[in-house]
């Protein structure tokens, strides 16, 4: 049997590829109006970060990572010796870790000085059981803003998802956008312990895993999947009733910009999120119909501990990752259609043999001047070349015969209007050359201004 991708990953076949580079493209200029750079990480870092960063009793990291390693220290582990910490390494399971861990690297938020706002987009993988919006190895494109607490980060990173979805034709109003407030240290322990009581007299009523979770990290416990647990943690203690003062202020002003931005939203005291380091803000965006149990197009939240904890100088941060497969189902439910990602401008279709040098070189200049030229590579007949064409969504077809070639001609069809014209082969190429430079105008430029400047494209 032919060998299938591995269980969990999808190929993004071309008119898919095409739609990702476009999703990106659309994301960079949106968050680019908003500040946002562009950062690359590995797709690999030391295991230790993810421990640290994003917390050993979250699901990512003590179940879902892959394990990256050499064959060298994959033979030392069987020979039942140990590798270093530095050579553990894990597959990135989300990117704000190794964007946080950058930005320490690199001192990119010297103290004083403006926030570093980057943006990436790539694959992350996690070992989680695939279903119908959950892979193992899936694409995010994020955002990461480090330096500045001000609510008014937080409320600009919400706002610009959201514009984005809407540049991408994710109708707004089939999504649902839940905030919450997850406090921060001074708060956030005293509601620790108030949830855990709560669990510890509901211990019976909880599954095993959440027992264990109420002694490492109760608030793990709102994002069990079990309904018992499920309805038990509906009536837990809610962290809103919990925040400081300044967490309080912090949320007010984060849902009063929301609010003054015209976006609506709800308020949800279990939005938890699966990773541990966020403090204060927490959103995530959910689609309304048509996803199923993963319907979590994007989310993220506010991180003023994490810099600390990879080894860095105090630096708050915020951020959201969105995931691209979990977008183009969305789409895909409201109608999307990928558009083909192979286009044709210019096809160069030969009577015969005898003149496919001819046309190999014509073919040529059309790409020279910036036209997506194409010619037939299998010796198919002139009908089958125009199939061909036809599929490819030609423009034009030059159709090259003996009889023309000796006269110096070729037959050019536009196949919009069906019309066919002859025009003078070496005045063709001169015009061609100048179609990348634009100077097209004067009647004397014409073969009807290549064929309406290929149809304006
Ligand atoms: P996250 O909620 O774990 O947050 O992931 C963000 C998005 O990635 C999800 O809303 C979902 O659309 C997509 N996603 C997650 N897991 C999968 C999967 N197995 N298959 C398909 N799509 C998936 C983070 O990753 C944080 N780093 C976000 C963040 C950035 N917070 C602060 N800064």
């Amino acid at each position: 049997m032919a060998l299938q991708a591995p269980e969990g990953t999808k190929d993004l076949l071309p008119d898919e590829a095409k739609f990702w580079a476009h999703f990106k493209a659309t994301a960079a200029d949106m968050f680019g109006r908003y500040g946002y750079v562009t950062i690359e990480t590995p797709v690999f870092e030391q295991t230790e970060l993810f421990v640290r960063g994003i917390g050993e009793a979250t699901d990512v990291v003590s179940k879902e990572m892959f394990t990256a390693i050499s064959g060298e220290n994959l033979n030392k582990l069987l020979g039942g010796g140990t590798i270093k910490g530095k050579s553990r390494l894990s597959l990135r399971p989300e990117g704000t870790a190794g964007v946080v861990r950058a930005v320490v690297q690199h001192d990119l938020v010297p103290q004083g000085a403006a926030p570093a706002k980057l943006m990436y987009a790539g694959p992350m993988f996690r070992a989680e059981r695939p279903q119908k919006g959950r892979q193992r190895q899936f694409n995010q494109v994020g955002v990461e803003c480090l330096g500045a607490e001000d609510p008014s980060v937080d409320a600009e990173g919400i706002i610009m998802l959201m514009r984005f979805f809407a540049a991408i034709g994710i109708p707004v109003d089939a999504t649902r956008l839940l905030v919450n407030s997850m406090g921060c240290e001074q708060c956030r322990p005293a509601y620790r312990d108030a949830v855990k009581a709560y669990m510890d007299a509901h211990a019976d009523e909880l599954c095993d895993e959440c027992k264990r979770r109420a002694e490492i990290n109760p608030l793990r416990a709102f994002d069990c999947k079990n309904p018992d647990c499920a309805a038990v943690m509906a009536d837990a203690p809610k962290i809103t009733e919990h925040l400081c003062d300044d967490c309080r202020e912090h949320y007010d002003t984060v849902k009063a910009y929301l609010g003054g931005a015209g976006l609506s939203f709800e308020e949800d005291p279990k939005l938890v999120r699966g990773l541990d380091y966020y403090t204060r803000t927490v959103f995530e965006v959910q689609v309304t119909e048509g996803m199923g149990s993963q319907n979590a197009i994007g989310g993220g939240g506010r991180y003023d501990k994490l810099a600390e904890e990879v080894g860095g100088r105090p630096t708050p941060g915020f951020g959201f990752a969105l995931g691209y497969e979990r977008c183009a189902l969305a789409l895909q439910a409201a109608g999307y259609e990928f558009p083909a990602a192979r286009r044709c401008d210019f096809f160069v279709a030969c009577v015969d043999d005898s003149v496919r040098a001819e046309a190999f070189s014509l073919v040529q200049a059309c790409r020279d001047a910036g036209l997506i030229g194409e010619m037939d590579h299998q010796h198919r007949s002139l009908k089958s070349q125009f199939k061909l064409a036809d599929k490819l969504g030609a423009v034009v077809v030059a159709v090259l015969g003996p009889d023309e070639l000796a006269a110096g001609q070729v037959k050019v069809r536009n196949m919009r209007t069906h019309q066919e014209s002859a025009a003078d082969l070496a005045a063709l190429k001169k015009l061609l050359a100048h179609f990348g430079g634009e100077p097209f105008g004067g009647e004397a430029d014409s073969l009807e201004a290549v064929l309406g400047k290929l149809e304006a494209r």
